[in-house]
């Protein structure tokens, strides 16, 4: 399928005039320097003045103008797998992170339940307050063994995790190297570190070079961050050349696998699997226990040194409640599963694959998805990305668009999270009918061009 640029211009084209007329009317002058006392008054304190919370507003207004229903924060009614019930409605589920159908295993959920009857649901305080209980150390054994490094540290958040430890690592005198489409959670450590941020184009590692020939000297530590598996795109980068360039260049590497495990590799040990690199050739392996783990936090696997040091130095661990009993045992429970049943990772390559397969036949954007666990369907404009996510639910399929600022606005996207529980079935129809409503709303733009008529634009 081609894509026609004619209703996308006629969609960009409501959308900047709804923003434009609602902008103009919510958007006060910014007083200038002499008037600001008496025109900054108690009003700047409400909260609807925040910049965000305005542009939010006028996403909201735009979207009620032409009739587009809210997408987001639906509530499952259920265990969301790769079916789910939402307001009263089975539906075909791909917005979860549960790769490999853990969430819910009788083995991952008896694990949580013998930890809640041992001892209770929480850890009440920092580790370092009051304690460990058994379910971190055996967790952070086992993490660390999966990855041969020396040690691994687990916390309440995998965002957290990101934040506190480069946060702890870096200081202003550094730099961090950072794929362009890096998760936040590395940019928002990277700021709270003070170190200089330069980012690279994504997966390039060419650029990467030229940013270290230039700029490596000028610094005295640095650290490369890339991803395993993008959680946008569903790429992977060349693990083995930047390595290479992280040795030239004395810098660390750490790679953010969040993504990763369970999925890349043969027996989804992740991107040193997928990539055939020993585990030992990057310096920090970060990930989260809410994705293939099913349950919630993240670590840090590396040097003893290292995890002793943001034991007793990172914020996010020393001053943050230990990971709860009940989800550290479930996401240790989930790593063993995953780990003695290699053949969900297989069934989720074949779906992945499969899904991959018929898009690109019937002529939808994946990017560069490689056909794993996320895979987006690029459609242009938010609008375009709202709209198709709605007409799929309304179908029985429940998908997430992506819109900016989280990608640019011209790359909104549907992201599909693939499981190794879809059925064939699942993944056929689901293609299908992305196919189908895509080709009817490029055509039907009328709609809008309608709607843009009557607002007398
Ligand atoms: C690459 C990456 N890193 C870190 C995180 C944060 O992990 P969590 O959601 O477990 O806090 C995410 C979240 O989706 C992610 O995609």
């Amino acid at each position: 399928m081609t894509q026609s640029t004619r209703p996308d211009a006629g969609r960009a084209a409501l959308a900047s005039f709804v923003t434009n007329r609602l902008g103009r009317a919510s958007t006060r002058p910014a007083p200038s320097q002499g008037e600001a006392k008496s025109d900054v008054p108690s009003s700047a304190q409400d909260f609807e003045k925040l910049a965000g919370y305005r542009e939010l507003k006028l996403q909201r207004s735009a979207a009620d103008l032409i009739g587009v229903a809210n997408p987001f924060f639906r509530v499952h009614e259920i265990r969301a797998g790769a079916t789910t019930r939402m307001e009263g409605k089975t539906c075909t589920n791909f917005s979860s992170y549960d790769y490999l159908g853990l969430n819910g295993h009788p083995a991952v959920s008896g694990a949580a339940r013998k930890a809640i009857d041992a001892f209770g649901t929480s850890a009440s305080a920092s580790r370092i307050v009051a304690g460990e209980r058994p379910g971190h150390l055996k967790l952070e054994k086992a993490l660390a063994a999966h990855y041969g490094t020396e040690a691994c540290v687990v916390m309440v958040s995998g965002h957290a995790t990101n934040v506190t430890a480069i946060g702890a690592i870096l200081e202003s005198a550094d730099v961090i190297f950072h794929d362009a489409l890096i998760h936040n959670s590395v940019v928002t450590g990277a700021q709270l570190s003070g170190a200089q941020r330069r980012s690279f184009a994504h997966n390039d590692v060419a650029s990467l070079e030229k940013l270290l020939e230039a700029t490596r000297h000028e610094h005295r530590r640095a650290l490369i961050v890339i991803e395993g598996l993008y959680s946008m795109d569903g790429d992977a980068p060349d693990l083995a050349a930047f390595v290479e360039l992280k040795r030239r260049y004395d810098c660390w590497l750490m790679v953010d696998d969040a993504h990763g495990l369970g999925v890349l590799g043969r027996t989804g040990a992740g991107l040193h699997e997928h990539c055939g690199v020993a585990p030992s050739d990057v310096d920090i392996w970060m990930g989260t226990l809410s994705k293939t783990l099913s349950a919630c936090g993240g670590y840090i696997c590396g040097p003893s040194v290292l995890v002793e040091y943001l034991k007793c130095t990172a914020g996010g661990f020393v001053y943050s409640v230990g990971l709860s009993p009940p989800l550290a045992s479930a996401a240790d429970a989930a790593l063993t599963v995953m780990l003695a049943e290699p053949e969900r990772v297989e069934r989720l390559r074949r779906n992945g694959n499969l899904f991959l397969a018929i898009a690109k036949k019937n002529g939808l954007n994946v990017g560069t998805s490689l056909g794993l666990a996320v895979i987006p369907v690029i459609v242009g404009d938010s609008l375009k990305a709202v709209t198709l996510s709605n007409r799929l639910y309304a179908r029985g399929i429940n998908v997430q668009p992506i819109i900016h600022p989280a990608v640019p606005e011209r790359a909104s996207r549907l992201r599909f999270f693939i499981t190794s529980e879809h059925t064939t079935d699942q993944i056929k129809e689901t293609v299908a009918a992305i196919t189908e409503e895509l080709a009817a709303l490029e055509t039907g733009s009328t709609l809008i061009e309608q709607l843009m008529a009557r607002r007398g634009s």
